[in-house]
């Protein structure tokens, strides 16, 4: 099965041609293309939603027909567009789209070209939690990828969302807990702002946190010792922020501070992660979402958990953050069509 796969939550334009085989457990990524208005917002140093649906609208179709034609070309021609169409009718079985939560202008734009591809072209649609496609594009075949045993605990972090849920079987899930208040990739980046780095920071925090040998600073993991799964890192954002007020900045303290900041988040959330490991009695994890981009994340995981024969998924780094592949590598796992006039744009979606 072949499903032409398309995430617009945000300020990522993206779309994906997924494959899996009868029987097999994990897909394959065909193509996967993405657009971002980044350059736009790292300008104001944050997203505006009506600049990101702005560009959501002008970058779907070319992102769409590039990801059919399998090849990232910078100009399209009439041909094109006619082969793009030619491999939706005969090549694609189904199509994916993010349907909440997100941006309503961005996920508006993605919604209804779906629909309308999947009304015009007889192809069935299936509606697609982008937060849970973070912890599927886990799903996605890589260089070393190895079978998912459930039950499993999920971690998603993101700009917009840091939450643990605990998987029993496929779509049968519980919400464990996240955060009161800021993300933790929201931290990051709010934090990141006041530190003068490129947005979004979490890249280039992860850079300047290598570089510290010898850690001089630390600020106080939020809630680490609280006997729930809640996260919260706006306080730290303060913490950091009455720091950077106090302190003239050098690079040697920035870099300080990426990685005071970068531990005081992490050691949360792998303690966090621990404890839903141990009160649900599971020995898997998987990471999803933007922040499970860094490395050092990653890192820190497999240290944590290294004597416990835990099992920790993470997704390549380009799955990471906003890709159409991972809304594919939910879709194909979970095949569930509705109808293109059920579906509508959901920026409040949750966990259902
Ligand atoms: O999942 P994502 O691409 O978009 C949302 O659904 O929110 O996540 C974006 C977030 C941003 O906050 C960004 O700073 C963070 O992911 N991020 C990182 C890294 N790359 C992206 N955080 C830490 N380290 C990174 N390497
Ligand atoms: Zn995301």
């Amino acid at each position: 099965m072949k499903i032409l796969s398309i995430e617009t939550s945000c300020d990522e334009t993206s779309a994906a041609v997924v494959e899996k085989q009868n029987g097999e457990e994990f897909v394959k990524v065909l193509s996967n293309i993405t657009a971002t208005s980044l350059n736009l917002h790292a300008e104001t140093g944050g997203i505006i939603p009506e600049f990101a649906a702005r560009e959501q609208a002008k970058a779907i179709i070319p992102v769409i027909t590039k990801a059919l034609l399998g090849q990232n070309n910078t100009k399209l021609d009439t041909n094109d567009y006619l082969n793009a169409r030619n491999i939706l009718t005969t090549e694609i079985d189904a199509i994916a789209i993010t349907h909440g939560p997100g941006l309503i202008g961005s996920l508006l734009v993605g919604v209804e070209t779906a629909k309308t591809l999947s009304y015009s072209f007889k192809k069935p649609i299936i509606p697609v939690n982008h937060l849970l496609a973070h912890l599927f594009a886990n799903y996605i075949k890589s260089e070393n990828y190895s079978e998912i045993k459930y039950p499993f605990v999920g971690l998603i972090v993101s700009g917009g969302h840091t939450d643990l849920l605990l998987f029993k079987k496929i779509n049968e899930y519980k919400w464990l807990g996240g955060t009161r208040d800021d993300a933790a990739g929201e931290a990051i980046d709010k934090i990141g702002r006041l530190l003068g780095l490129s947005y979004p920071a979490g890249p280039e925090m992860e850079k300047r946190a290598l570089l510290v040998t010898t850690p001089t600073l630390k600020f106080k993991s939020p809630l680490i010792n609280s006997n729930d799964f809640d996260f919260s890192f706006s306080g730290l954002k303060a913490e950091a922020s009455r720091f950077i007020e106090k302190n003239k900045l050098n690079e040697t303290l920035i870099n300080q501070i990426c990685f005071a900041t970068q531990k005081a988040i992490f050691d949360v959330l792998i303690q966090k992660t621990a404890r839903a490991l141990n009160m649900y009695n599971t020995n898997t994890i998987l990471l999803g979402g933007g922040v499970s981009a860094n490395q050092t994340l990653k890192q820190m995981f497999e240290k944590s958990f290294e004597d416990k024969k835990i099992k920790i998924h993470i997704p390549e780094k380009k799955y990471s953050t906003d890709n159409g592949a991972m809304i594919g590598a939910w879709a194909t796992t979970n095949y569930n069509p509705l109808s293109w006039n059920n579906i509508t744009a959901m920026p409040e979606l949750y966990f259902i």
